[in-house]
């Protein structure tokens, strides 16, 4: 009987507390700004950290709710995000990427148009006009942005590539599976892939550097069919190239995935350059000697971009705390604060390249060159809508599965017409 009893205040205490817990986060909300992202592996967790005590300092008092959701590319945080704004509880601020990938939130009015805070600011004479241009929507801007990724990156050892005999890394798909050959038969394995986002970074880079920038580009506008011969040899390339990989045991996110180039498993991944922060700070590896990266195969001259940015909800519980946030994001400071801890470039056109070294250096350069070539990501956001994508993700998660890139290449073709 006692027990009984005592369970039942033991539940009511805990409701209570749970109760009470919420008041407090609710409560306290107008002392605190609460930030999504997903960022909480090496590198991204501190830049965030660094960009956080920054605004912590020019606001005393008011404290950095730090809600990061772990999964790379969003994979796990979107959905909760999704799920956070359809109850309407927003965070003060969010994280998505420039480009299509804003399209709902500005079309359900999920977040608020930052234009006067473009035109405080002045930003519009700091962002390159392209990157503004992927943040506008029916001529308002609705999101800030922190910095410039990459997307078309291949990374490797060079000491492994001089072991096995390989004089470079490869300039061309052909050429890699030439090279993959080779690498099988001394009982390695070509190229590493965790899971399904990094087999379709995978895929929008092997289609970049088949298809070319131009034809790339028309395969997002619906200029060219994904029945088209380019399309289908491009996706036999894709096809083959995986075969390579290590796909059917894949497991674990883009960390593991890297882990297994520099363990001397696997000789290739492809993967953006939130990589270098990865090797450089996590794994003390040093760029050059004990890693490298080019351009993914066939992409050099290339840029394939993508952004992560910030945006105003609406329904934010503290729009004025999230609005000097944003400012942060944009500012000089927090860009330099930022970028160089998260293994990004800045945003900002006038922010300190002198902050930028190894690889960033690299990235700085070739992002700044005239001659280089901008295109957008698929995976990271910036040239499908969600809807497209998300088609996408699951026509390409049986293709994977089953092999069939004849009805993968259909499904997706006929997903382009009714998601637009
Ligand atoms: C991207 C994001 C990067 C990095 C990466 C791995 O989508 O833009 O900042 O977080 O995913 O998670």
């Amino acid at each position: 009987m006692w027990k009984g009893r005592l369970a039942i205040v033991t539940i009511l205490f805990v409701s209570l507390l749970a109760g009470l817990s919420m008041f407090t986060v609710r409560g306290a909300s107008n002392d605190q700004l609460e930030v999504y992202s997903w960022w909480t592996g090496p590198g991204e967790e501190e830049g965030l950290a660094a960009m956080a005590k920054s605004f912590e300092g020019a606001n005393p008092g008011v404290r950095f709710v730090n809600a990061a959701v772990s999964g790379g590319a969003g994979s796990n945080a979107k959905a909760i995000l999704a799920s956070r704004l359809l109850a309407n509880d927003p965070p003060d601020s969010y994280q998505r990427h420039a480009g299509l990938e804003l399209l709902d939130d500005v079309r359900s009015g999920k977040v608020q148009d930052l234009s006067d805070m473009y035109r405080e600011q002045d930003w519009a004479k700091v962002f390159p006009k392209g990157l503004v241009n992927n943040l506008t929507i029916d001529g308002k801007i609705y999101a800030v942005p922190v910095n410039i990724h990459r997307a078309n990156l291949i990374w490797y050892s060079p000491k492994a590539l001089k072991e096995l005999g390989l004089a470079g890394p490869p300039k061309t798909w052909a050429e890699f599976l030439q090279q993959a050959d080779v690498i099988k038969a001394k009982g390695k394995t070509p190229l590493a892939v965790g899971p399904e986002w990094t087999q379709k970074h995978l895929m929008e880079t092997v289609l970049l550097g088949e298809l070319g920038a131009d034809k790339y580009e028309r395969l997002w506008s619906g200029g060219i069919s994904w029945l088209s011969p380019d399309v289908t040899s491009a996706l036999d390339v894709y096809t083959k190239v995986l075969a390579t990989s290590d796909v059917k045991s894949a497991a674990g996110d883009w960390q593991p995935q890297l882990d297994k180039v520099f363990s001397g498993s696997a000789v290739y991944a492809v993967m953006g350059d939130w990589s270098s922060s990865y090797l450089e700070q996590s794994k003390k590896l040093a760029y050059k000697s004990d890693y490298d990266v080019v351009a993914s195969p066939g992409t050099d001259g290339v840029y394939d971009f993508l952004s992560d940015s910030f945006t105003l909800p609406t329904g934010a519980r503290r729009p004025d705390l999230a609005r000097k946030w944003l400012i942060e994001c944009g500012s000089t400071a927090g860009q330099n604060l930022f970028n160089p801890l998260k293994g990004s470039i800045p945003a900002r056109t006038d922010a300190d390249a002198a902050l930028y070294h190894g690889y960033l250096e690299w990235a700085l350069q070739q992002w700044r060159d005239p001659k280089m070539r901008i295109v957008g990501s698929l995976t990271h956001g910036v040239v499908a809508n969600n809807a497209y994508n998300a088609e996408i993700d699951s026509a390409l998660g049986l293709f994977v599965q089953h092999g069939d890139q004849g009805k993968f290449a259909r499904t997706v073709e006929q997903q382009f017409r009714e998601t637009q």
